[in-house]
């Protein structure tokens, strides 16, 4: 065992957050997490300011772990508490919905006092006394282990009014979701919470540090990011921000699924490790024997990087000029900007490999069929187009496609993304438009039916 009581990692592996999750013994329980210095940075917190905890969590430099990486020192900050005479509510986004996803679910199941922890720091500093963890639907066992965990922090005043004779009161509670995904959006998860149907609302005005919940000031932050700060508070934000790379401070949990001989989750330093070393150290290679041929880094609405391609990024040097430089699939340090420079992104850090027996057009109308089932309705553009989509994939699929297809697909996408309430328009056209762009052979291939398609193979 590594000395300091981490699961043992040969592969440079740095856990933080699941620093104990995988431990043999450890437990969800209230006694292991004391037992292993557990609401020790609870203590710490209470006794600082709250605006001083705010400006640890903006000097850490840590981006939200849910999906698009805004700063949540920024996103914190945006409450004006000297003018606010409203109530503040904290919520914890524990959907987990994007497919390829499943980090967030091992901190619930396996270590949740860590996350109570967390959310009970960040609503102190945010002033929040009511705070929710809207968890999945689906997700029953980690529903119960959660709403077990916080009446044992409630016996132990960590939880209620005048939390460890400080003065503050809080309480949290656990909300089943509707079991969709758009209940995963922030603005769609308050609409649920609130006891309505999922719809987005359009922002602005209703960015939730604005006009949350109960049209009350509201942060929303995913489970990875809320355990974060408790790492935060321990370590000081200065120091936090030294692990990892400058703009993308802090580990990062990495699940991979797919292809790979080994997928699982992983938590690295920001930019500590490449996109080939995961795969082919970390996951132990390509399955069978075969070779990459794609990969969707960041959950399935990250645009699709294919194997082979050389990507021109424009990055700090050490001394901290810009420079432009040629990297490989392969070469891509895992990180928010890299992946993004390579006209992707690492949204949820879900990582979905494709070996180079797979069908491009089945596995887009597979994430298609997701998409259209999705869709909340509420927008023509994306209700009617995700299921448009569908229905072209489908078809070509089944052997019935038409030269104009892929163009068909490509029209359809570009009038969805942008045109939308919320971002799930540009979370189900990103893959049609990257998949039919890099594969564009293999759409065109299948945009002629079945009797062409073998003629053609026939002839050549
Ligand atoms: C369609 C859709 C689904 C989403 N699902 C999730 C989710 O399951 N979990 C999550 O944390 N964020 C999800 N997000 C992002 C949230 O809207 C929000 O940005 C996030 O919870 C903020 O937390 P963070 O700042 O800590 O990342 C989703 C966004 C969209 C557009
Ligand atoms: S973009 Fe789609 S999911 Fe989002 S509000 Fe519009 S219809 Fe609903």
């Amino acid at each position: 065992m590594a000395q300091d009581g981490a699961v043992p990692n040969p592969t440079r592996e740095h856990r933080i957050i699941l620093r104990y999750a995988d431990l043999p013994g450890y437990t969800p329980d209230i006694d292991c997490y004391l037992q292993h210095g557990g609401y020790q940075q609870l203590r710490k917190a209470l006794a600082m300011d709250p605006a001083a905890i705010v400006a640890e969590v903006k000097a850490s430099g840590l981006r939200g772990r849910g999906g698009a990486g805004f700063p949540t020192g920024t996103k914190w900050g945006f409450i004006d508490h000297a003018k606010n005479r409203k109530p503040v509510y904290l919520l914890c986004n524990a959907d987990e919905s994007e497919p390829g996803t499943f980090k967030d679910r091992q901190i619930l199941y396996k270590d949740p006092h860590q996350l109570i922890e967390g959310m009970i720091i960040s609503s102190f500093a945010n002033h929040a006394h009511l705070a929710y963890i809207y968890i999945r639907g689906e997700m029953a066992r980690g529903a119960r282990i959660l709403e077990r965990a916080l009446a044992e922090a409630r016996a132990k005043n960590f939880l209620g009014a005048n939390i460890l004779g400080s003065g503050y009161d809080l309480d949290i509670f656990v909300f089943r979701g509707a079991g969709a995904y758009i209940c995963g959006e922030e603005t769609g998860l308050i609409e649920s919470l609130e006891g309505k149907r999922a719809y987005p609302r359009i922002k602005p005005p209703y960015f939730p540090a604005a006009l949350g919940l109960y049209l009350c000031p509201t942060i929303v932050n995913n489970v990875e990011t809320l355990c974060n700060v408790k790492h935060i508070v321990e370590m000081g934000g200065a120091a936090y921000a030294k692990i990892g790379t400058p703009n993308n401070t802090g580990t990062r949990i990495w699940c991979v699924s797919g292809d790979v001989c080994r997928p699982g989750y992983f938590e690295y330093d920001g930019g500590a490790i490449t996109m080939g070393e995961l795969l082919y150290d970390v996951c132990g290679g390509i399955r069978n024997g075969n070779r990459l041929k794609a990969l969707i880094p960041g959950g399935s609405s990250a645009k699709v990087l294919r194997a082979g391609e050389v990507y021109r990024i424009r990055r700090k040097n050490a001394a901290g000029a810009m420079e432009e430089v040629e990297m490989r699939l392969e070469d891509l340090p895992l990180d928010f900007d890299t992946i993004a420079a390579s006209g992707s992104m690492s949204g949820s850090g879900g990582i979905i490999v494709m070996d180079h027996t797979r069908d491009m057009v089945e596995c887009l109308d597979n994430l298609s069929a997701f998409y259209a089932h999705e869709s909340c309705g509420q927008c023509t553009p994306c209700r009617e187009g995700a299921l448009w989509m569908r229905k072209v994939l489908d078809r070509m699929t089944g052997g019935q496609g038409r030269p104009e297809d892929p163009q068909l697909l490509l029209d359809l996408a570009g009038q969805i993304a942008g045109r939308t309430i919320c971002a799930f328009g540009e979370a189900c056209s990103w893959p049609v438009e990257s998949f039919v762009a890099k594969f564009r052979e293999e759409f065109e291939s299948k945009a002629v039916a079945k009797e062409e398609q073998g003629r053609l193979q026939a002839t050549h």
